[in-house]
């Protein structure tokens, strides 16, 4: 396994619309073992393939808390979500690309996703809390969207005014 370097703002990749993957082979998987590495040496809760410069469907989630419970790695190949909630739940969220930045976004608070598993197999689950935020935080990556796309134009500006500042040190 090896670590991959992570893009940030403003590389273009980041906002690249992401091809759907044939089929799961050993490179996939490979791929899928990489990026759970990089996504839990950053440390991060989720990681999409365009943010190692990789322009396919597939993320990596593990949203446990590392200090209590086991890790439980998630890797999602043409992840869909086939259903949202009408409840919306707003969460801070940051990104490994947007180092160090954090806003409240809104989203729907549960969600239903379709993706092919490690073995190939479609798998559907249900998520909520964190998970589902991560996963449509993810998601959203594939299409190039971030997070700070969905805050409103005023409030994107100052949070980019911010990171360019920190950026610049
Ligand atoms: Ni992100």
């Amino acid at each position: 396994m090896s670590l991959l370097p992570i893009l940030t703002i403003p590389d273009t990749r980041l906002k690249a619309k992401c091809k759907p993957l044939d089929n799961v082979d050993g490179r996939v998987a490979d791929l899928m073992d990489n990026m759970l590495e990089t996504m839990y040496k950053a440390p991060g809760i989720g990681l999409a393939a365009p943010q190692v410069g990789i322009l396919e469907r597939l993320i990596v989630v593990d949203v446990t808390d590392h200090k209590n419970e086991k890790p439980n790695p998630l890797a999602m190949v043409n992840p869909e979500l086939i259903w949202t909630s009408d409840e919306l739940a707003v969460t801070q969220e940051g990104c490994l690309s947007i180092p160090e930045i954090y806003a409240d976004v809104t989203r729907p608070a549960q969600v239903r996703v379709r993706y092919v598993d490690r073995a190939g197999e479609v798998q559907e689950m249900d998520a909520d809390g964190l998970l589902a935020t991560c996963i449509q935080h993810e998601i959203d990556h594939l299409n190039g969207v971030l997070f700070i796309d969905h805050l409103s134009s005023l409030k994107r500006n100052m949070v980019l005014r911010k990171y360019n500042k920190a950026k610049r040190g």
